[in-house]
C-alpha cells in the first residue's frame, strides 16, 4: 500500500471539485488557438500543447534508457501532444540512481531509441525535447547519534560556545570525544545554540550542498565547469536526434540555486540579480555555440520561488527578459519546488523538495485555498509574458500547473497569458487528452483528480503511475507490471474505434 505523501497543507483547506466542462466539436477544436501551429525557434509545433518533464523512475540504476522508459514515452507520443519533454536527465557522468543520464556517449544508443520510438508512435507529429539537469549532493537525514559521533566536524567555535554556555573554560581545550559525547546528550536547545545553521540543517534534514558553499573547490568552480558540461550534454542530445533541449533552471537544482535571491556568492555569480543570471546566461551561450541555431534551446525556470527571501515575480520577469534577449527559443514557467521549506524527512530518508508550501505551488492539489489548484500560476506567467513582449521579444511562453480542460487552455491562450499550454498530471492520467479533444471526443477524457498519488510515488522513488489506471485490466496479456505485480506501468490503450462514427 502506498503511504500518502508528506505534503504541506493549508490551515483551513477548501476541497475543490474537478471543474465540469464542455468539450469542443471537431470544427471548434480545429478553429481554436490551442490547435493552431506555433513556431518555436527553428521548428514548428503542430499546435500549442506541451507535456512538461516528468520523472517516471524507470531508468537503470546507471542511468540508461530501459524498455519501460521506451514504453512510457511511446504511450505519451501515441496521444500526440505537439511537444513532449523527456524527464530531467543528468548531464554529468556520475551515478544518480534510476534517473536518465546524458553525461557520456555510452548513453546515446538508448536515447536514440527513445527518439525513434516517439517519432514512430506519433508519426513524427510530436516534437521531442529533453530536460538537462545538474544537481548538487543531498544526503539522507542521519541518525542523531551517528551524526555527533562521525559526521559533525568539531571546531574551536563549538568549544568556545560550549565554554560560554556552561561557564566552564575547560571546554576550550576539550578533546573531540568529550565534545561529541556532550552534544549527543545535549538538549535540542543547547544543540541549536552550539551548531551553526548549516550544521543544524545537516542534522535535521541531511547534509545538502548549496551553490554558496564556495569553500568547497567543486562548488567554487561551478561557473567554470558547468557551461562545458551543459554544452556537451546538449550536443549529445542533438546527436541522439532530439528536436531540442530544455535547460532545467527551476525547482531545487543547481541552476535555480544560482538564480535564487538566496544566492549571495561574492565571486560575481551571486548577489545582484544581474550576477545571479550570469552563469545561467553563460551556460546558454555555451550550449548555443555548440548546438547551433537550428536546434531548439529552451529553459524552464520559476515564476516565483515561494520561499522566504526568494525570487518573486519581479525577478522572474527580469530573468524572462534576459533569457529572451539572450536567444532562448522558449520559456517554460514552473513555480516553487524548493528544499528551503521542505518537510523534515524521516531518519534514513532524503529531503524532498515538493513537501513544503513551495512544493504545493509546484504541483497543486484540490485541497487548496479559495483560488483552487487550476491555473494558479497563470497570472504570474501572464506578467512574465507581458514583460518579455514589452521588451520586444516574441519568445513563446509555456504555462503549466493545474491545466485540465479545453476551455481553460483556450482561455489562457486567447487571453494572451501564454503561447503554449503544458499539462503534466492531466497527460499522465490520460495521454490521449490531445487526440480525444482534437477529434471531438473530449467527453472520453480520463480526468486527473489532482490528489497527487503520482507525486507520492515520485517522492518514494517508485515507478510513477496514475491511480486512475494502474489497476485497470491488470490481467491483460502483454502488459508490464510493477515488481510487486500490482500496478500496470502505462495507461491502457484508448479504444478509439468504440464509437467509430464519432472519430
Ligand atoms: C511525477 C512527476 C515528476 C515530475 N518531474 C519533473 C521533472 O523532471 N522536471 C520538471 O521540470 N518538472 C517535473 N515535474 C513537474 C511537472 O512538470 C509540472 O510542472 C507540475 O506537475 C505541474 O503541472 P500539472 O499541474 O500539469 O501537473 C514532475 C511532476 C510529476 C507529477
Ligand atoms: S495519480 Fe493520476 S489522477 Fe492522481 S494526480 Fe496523478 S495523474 Fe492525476
Amino acid at each position: 500500500m502506498l503511504k500518502s505523501s508528506r505534503m504541506w497543507k493549508f490551515a483551513n483547506p477548501i476541497k475543490h471539485p474537478i471543474p465540469k466542462t464542455r468539450w469542443p466539436t471537431v470544427e471548434e477544436a480545429s478553429q481554436s488557438l490551442l490547435f493552431q501551429p506555433i513556431q518555436v525557434g527553428p521548428i514548428r509545433l503542430d499546435d500549442r500543447t506541451w507535456v512538461p518533464a516528468m520523472v517516471p523512475w524507470r531508468a537503470t540504476k546507471d542511468g540508461f534508457v530501459t524498455q519501460d522508459n521506451l514504453d512510457w514515452y511511446r504511450r505519451f507520443a501515441m496521444g500526440r501532444p505537439a511537444a513532449l519533454v523527456v524527464e530531467a536527465t543528468g548531464i554529468r557522468d556520475i551515478p544518480s540512481g534510476p534517473l536518465l543520464r546524458v553525461g557520456h556517449e555510452r548513453f546515446l544508443p538508448g536515447l536514440k531509441q527513445l527518439v525513434n520510438v516517439v517519432r514512430e508512435a506519433s508519426d513524427g507529429q510530436t516534437k521531442l525535447f529533453i530536460q538537462l539537469i545538474d544537481f548538487l549532493a543531498v544526503k539522507r537525514r542521519p541518525d542523531e547519534a551517528k551524526y555527533f559521533q562521525r559526521f559533525l566536524q568539531i571546531t574551536s567555535l563549538h568549544r568556545r560556545t560550549l565554554s560560554e554556555l556552561t561557564g566552564d573554560s575547560t571546554w576550550n581545550d576539550a578533546d573531540e570525544k568529550r565534545v561529541r559525547e556532550w552534544l549527543a546528550q545535549g538538549s535540542e536547545e543547547i544543540v541549536a545554540r552550539v551548531l551553526n545553521d548549516r550544521e543544524l540543517e545537516a542534522l535535521r534534514f541531511g547534509y545538502r550542498e548549496h551553490v554558496t558553499d564556495t569553500q568547497l573547490p567543486h562548488i567554487k568552480e561551478l561557473p567554470q565547469v558547468l557551461p562545458r558540461i551543459f554544452a556537451d550534454a546538449a550536443r549529445r542530445a542533438r546527436d541522439a536526434g532530439f528536436d531540442g533541449v530544455e535547460l532545467h533552471y527551476a525547482h531545487a537544482y543547481t541552476m535555480a540555486g544560482f538564480l535564487s535571491a538566496l544566492n549571495d556568492r561574492s565571486d560575481g555569480y551571486g548577489g545582484a540579480r544581474e550576477n545571479r543570471a550570469r552563469l545561467p546566461l553563460e551556460v546558454y551561450r555555451a550550449v548555443r555555440e555548440t548546438v547551433g541555431d537550428d536546434f531548439v534551446v529552451g529553459v524552464r525556470f520559476l515564476a516565483d520561488e515561494v520561499i522566504a527571501g526568494g525570487n518573486r515575480i519581479n525577478e522572474a520577469s527580469y530573468f524572462g527578459v534576459e533569457f529572451a534577449k539572450a536567444g532562448f527559443d522558449c520559456l517554460s514557467l514552473s513555480k516553487g519546488g524548493k528544499f528551503e521549506d521542505a518537510e523534515q524527512p524521516k531518519v534514513g530518508q532524503a529531503v524532498y523538495p515538493y513537501t513544503g508550501q513551495s512544493g504545493y505551488e509546484c504541483m497543486p492539489t484540490t485541497l487548496s485555498d479559495e483560488r483552487g489548484p487550476f491555473g494558479r500560476a497563470v497570472p504570474l506567467v501572464a506578467q512574465i509574458k507581458q514583460a518579455v513582449n514589452a521588451a520586444g521579444f516574441k519568445t513563446p511562453i509555456v504555462a503549466t500547473g493545474g491545466i485540465t480542460t479545453f476551455d481553460q487552455a483556450e482561455a489562457i491562450l486567447q487571453g494572451g497569458a501564454a503561447d503554449i499550454v503544458g499539462m503534466a498530471r492531466q497527460a499522465l492520467a490520460d495521454p490521449d487528452w490531445f487526440r480525444k479533444v482534437k477529434s471531438g471526443r473530449g467527453d472520453e477524457v480520463r480526468r486527473c483528480t489532482y490528489t497527487n498519488y503520482c507525486e507520492a510515488l515520485d517522492q518514494a522513488h517508485r515507478q510513477v503511475t496514475c491511480k486512475l489506471w494502474d489497476r485497470k485490466e491488470i490481467d491483460d496479456p502483454g502488459i508490464t507490471l510493477s515488481p510487486d505485480g500490482r500496478r500496470r506501468l502505462i495507461a491502457p490503450d484508448w479504444n478509439c474505434s468504440k464509437n467509430p462514427d464519432r472519430a
